[in-house]
């Protein structure tokens, strides 16, 4: 059992308070007073991944406080607890064992007394003997042909990661197979996915935990209708139907045959799937030895998340420091901006890890928090960002914590793209950091040859105040094994947050109330009565889509 500890009536909490109230931490000042800061604030794991969070409104006591407060929380039981596969998932009796699923190190882990290790390398070889036939060509499709195309239907944890971690390894793609992700129950993203691939050479993955959610079951009964409108029989889906999902009963029901079931476990959170057999997507697509890859950076990431003191633990530190931003300068939101185009849907999907997560008003003991709990979560690559909302970052009235990513080299060395992305990178941060004052503004006037009574009016536009924090994570190159290693270092800030809000992470029922209330509406819908059953704007809605739908 996690335990109840309200985190704003710690005494590390108050000294924080007190600590924030006393002290205005200007970076300027802070890297003056300090040469060391950046060999101070950073730190790295192996030669792949630096860290650098020396450009945050943070001294030595602050990481000392929020250090504290880990301790006072007691997070090391809490890392062990899950490492341990107790069932941290209380609201849900559930273990939480995303790391089981990239232990390479291949040590038991207990869930209820029995090691879960064996199950998770039998799926696993699975899907290395599944990709080695579509690969070699040996499965084939009902006419014959091999396999060219996959087709992910899935939503949520069932698609963000996937779709994501395909995005991202982009350059690890296998020679002739094509991925398309559906997920939207819009029939347009079915139909359009669809006219793109051909029913003789498509493998469709349905994957889901539950099995039951609304939308990928829709979209998986029209990609077997469509499917059959070639085919014709049913015994034909078995070559190119199979699903990833925690329920075979239902994934019987559909028709798959369950030797394509790929079987994953209560323990696996949606959103922490990637790593399941949820990843088979992108075991098929990027091979299954750049898969294991990707395991075994995430591997790397866990065993120093649990094996590393804090103060020099990089998901403890970004955890610490985005408390501190959230909690006592009240920011509402966090940014992540990764410089590398293929790298296009990692906000999306910390969106949903980090908000599905930790977006929770209720305590561990059921009370209602009285202080704020997960930040907003959003962004967009740069340098695509810069020319669109940095404007707000920089010179706004928000205060906007960001993480910005890069690549130090790139898998298109082409021309001098790669040295302006990263000149990007890197004066954004500077720029934010130290921002420019108004003697500058006016000195660069000067030199330009104006006098500053001509501009004098202009000046205070073109000032900004800096001191506007950031981190940043530099990897080698993206790789599987460093992807890896992005995915756990934010998993386990999450978790680590969760810890320290007194939350529950690991569930969601937050996304039940709609669901239900859908599930209402739809009957309803499919008649022309007048509805009168809500209030009179869902009703009005409802009427007037009657009245317009054709
Ligand atoms: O939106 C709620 C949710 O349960 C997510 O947590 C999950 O990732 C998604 O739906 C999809 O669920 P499933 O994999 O069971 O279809």
């Amino acid at each position: 059992m996690l335990n109840t500890t309200n985190p704003t009536e710690t005494q590390a909490w108050q000294k924080l308070q007190a600590h924030f109230d006393q002290s205005d931490i200007q970076l300027k000042d802070v890297f003056q007073q300090n040469p060391e800061r950046f060999q101070q604030f950073s730190t790295s794991l192996g030669e792949e991944l630096l860290l650098d969070y020396s450009k945050n409104l943070i001294t030595e006591e602050t990481l000392a406080l929020l250090t504290e407060l880990a301790n006072e929380v007691d997070l090391s039981s809490a890392i062990k607890a899950m490492f341990n596969g107790e069932k941290i998932n209380q609201t849900e009796n559930r273990a939480v064992l995303h790391i089981a699923l990239r232990n390479r190190s291949n040590t038991p882990v207990t869930v209820d007394g029995e090691d879960v290790m064996p199950a998770v390398n039998a799926v696993l070889a699975k899907m290395q003997a599944f990709c080695a036939k579509i690969h070699s060509g040996e499965w084939r499709g009902y006419t014959g042909k091999t396999i060219t195309d996959i087709v992910n239907i899935g939503i949520g944890g069932s698609d963000l990661g996937p779709y994501m971690v395909t995005e991202a390894l982009n350059s690890f793609k296998v020679e002739g197979i094509n991925a398309h992700f559906v997920s939207n129950v819009d029939g347009t993203h079915i139909t359009e996915t669809l006219k793109k691939v051909n029913p003789e050479t498509t493998l469709f993955l349905i994957a889901s935990k539950t099995f039951t959610t609304q939308e990928t079951m829709t979209n998986a009964h029209s990609a077997r209708d469509w499917f059959l409108s070639s085919a014709k029989e049913n015994a034909h889906v078995a070559k190119h139907f199979a699903a990833l999902s925690t329920n075979a009963a239902s994934v019987a029901e559909f028709g798959i045959d369950t030797d394509n079931m790929f079987e994953f476990w209560d323990w696996v959170g949606g959103r922490y799937s990637l790593c399941s057999a949820i990843g088979l997507s992108i075991a098929l697509t990027i091979g299954y030895d750049n898969f294991e890859q990707l395991l075994a950076g995430a591997h790397s990431m866990d065993q120093h998340f649990a094996n590393t003191e804090f103060e020099n633990n990089i998901p403890v530190l970004l955890a610490l420091i985005g408390i501190w931003y959230n909690n006592f300068y009240q920011a509402e939101s966090e940014a992540i901006l990764p410089y590398d185009q293929y790298m296009h849907r990692f906000a999306a999907y910390f969106q949903q890890g980090n908000m599905e997560s930790n977006g929770k008003n209720c305590d561990r003991s059921g009370s209602p928090v009285d202080y704020q709990t997960g930040p907003i979560i959003w962004g967009e690559p740069g340098t695509n960002g810069q020319h669109a909302f940095y404007q707000l970052i920089h010179q706004g009235t928000k205060l906007i914590p960001c993480d910005f990513i890069a690549p130090a080299q790139s898998h298109n060395p082409a021309g001098d793209h790669h040295v302006k992305l990263l000149s990007n990178f890197f004066a954004q941060t500077e720029a934010l950091a130290f921002g420019k004052t108004q003697q500058q503004v006016e000195a660069e006037f000067i030199a330009a040859g104006k006098s500053l009574d001509e501009v004098k009016d202009l000046v205070p536009f073109k000032v900004f105040t800096g001191n506007k924090p950031t981190n940043s994570v530099l990897v080698k190159k993206i790789t599987p094994h460093t992807l890896g290693q992005l995915l756990a270092m934010y998993e386990h800030k999450i978790f680590v947050q969760g810890i320290i809000w007194n939350i529950f992470s690991f569930d969601q029922w937050g996304v039940e109330l709609g669901k239900q209330l859908a599930n209402k509406i739809l009957p309803e819908l499919n008649n022309d009565a007048a509805i009168t059953s809500h209030d009179s704007s869902t009703n009005g809605l409802i009427n007037t889509w009657k009245a317009w739908r054709g």
